[in-house]
């Protein structure tokens, strides 16, 4: 994709890909408040749990380099004005985990230029929201170059909503396994669920893979078990927004559904993610804060009531392995899901 999806404009802003507009318009927006970047995160104009992260650490650092002190040196004023934009900014969204991780980051960052009495907290928080978007560039190639492993050639894969170049830092997540294995030549055809309500399967990822030359096919989510029915598709790849210590991983709405299908049709499913998704602090998937949004995302006749959540959960016993720039997490559970965290129960980027 030539286009970039997230930039630092020369004052120091976020620039973002407006993402509600895509594919018919394509239009950037400039944004130095945190209150601009909560919007911006809150409609999914910015979106995808490894972006979001990211939007959300360049929004502190933008809103901090408009916010020129003067002063000598990071004052215990500084870190009070940050953690109450940082807690605004947790709050944006709830289920993507990487969100949390990377505001807690920035406030990690601030008390250390604080204790070191740096004059620069702007210059600070920019460098590392800039390490957490390259982190996550990086994790993303790992990613591609693990699933491509489970990708036979000629294969038909099946995925949900978007987790490529408009959802991360990087090529991608479930989107980075296609990516990597088409260079390889492996990819015969992807199906990409519409991904209702918002549609990002339709109107995203049909976009980025067609113009990256993959060959895409869209189907209506409720397509997807006839397909498998007509054993259409080789293998299921999708992405997460937080994966819980056993393993069960939420997602989009209408992953769960995708699972249950492809076990009862033998077709393996596979959940992409960067470590940076995996929240150790919860047991089990029950755990995830599940976002609820707005009935007016899904028309429907005046007076009938609209449940719309925007994420399920997958149980682990339904997924086949999780590909973490860590390695496949074959057949998660508590046992396999801590192999790739031997030392950190609260997991950092390697
Ligand atoms: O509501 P969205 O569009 O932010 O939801 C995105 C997803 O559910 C993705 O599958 C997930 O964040 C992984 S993105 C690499």
């Amino acid at each position: 994709m030539k286009l970039r999806v997230i930039d630092w404009t020369a004052s120091g802003a976020a620039r973002l890909l407006d993402q509600t507009l895509l594919p018919q318009e394509v239009k950037y927006l400039q944004i130095s408040s945190v209150d601009g970047m909560i919007e911006a995160i809150k409609s999914l104009r910015v979106r995808g749990a490894p972006l979001i992260g990211i939007a959300a650490a360049m929004g502190l650092a933008a809103a901090a380099a408009g916010r020129e002190t003067g002063r000598s040196r990071v004052t215990q004023a500084d870190l009070e004005w940050l953690s109450e934009e940082a807690e605004k900014m947790r709050r944006a969204r709830p289920t993507a985990v990487n969100l949390s991780r990377a505001v807690d980051r920035m406030l990690e960052c601030a008390q250390a230029a604080f204790v070191s009495g740096r004059s620069d907290l702007a210059k600070a928080l920019r460098h590392e929201a800039q390490t957490i978007w390259d982190e996550d560039q990086a994790m993303c190639r790992k990613i591609g170059f693990v699933g491509s492993e489970i990708i036979q050639r000629g294969a038909t894969v099946l995925t949900h909503c978007n987790t490529g170049r408009l959802a991360t830092g990087g090529i991608g997540t479930a989107l980075g396994v296609i990516y990597t294995a088409h260079e390889q030549g492996k990819i015969k055809k992807v199906f990409a669920d519409e991904t209702r309500p918002l549609n990002q399967g339709s109107r995203l990822t049909a976009w980025e893979l067609t113009e990256a030359g993959v060959q895409c096919t869209v189907i209506t989510d409720s397509m997807a078990a006839a397909l498998m029915a007509a054993g259409s598709i080789d293998v299921v790849v999708v992405g997460a927004d937080r994966i819980a210590a056993n393993g069960d991983v939420a997602n989009k709405i209408g992953t769960y559904g995708l699972a249950v299908v492809a076990k009862h049709h033998g077709v393996p499913f596979y959940a992409a993610a960067p470590t940076s998704t995996f929240d150790l602090t919860l047991e089990t998937g029950r755990e995830i804060p599940i976002e609820e949004r707005a009935a007016e995302e899904v028309p429907t006749a005046e007076g009938a009531g609209v449940f719309n959540p925007a994420f399920d959960v997958t149980p682990a016993n339904l997924i086949t392995g999780i590909i973490t720039d860590r390695g496949l997490v074959e057949s998660p559970s508590e046992a396999s899901v801590s192999k790739i965290f031997p030392t950190d129960s609260y997991p950092l980027p390697a």
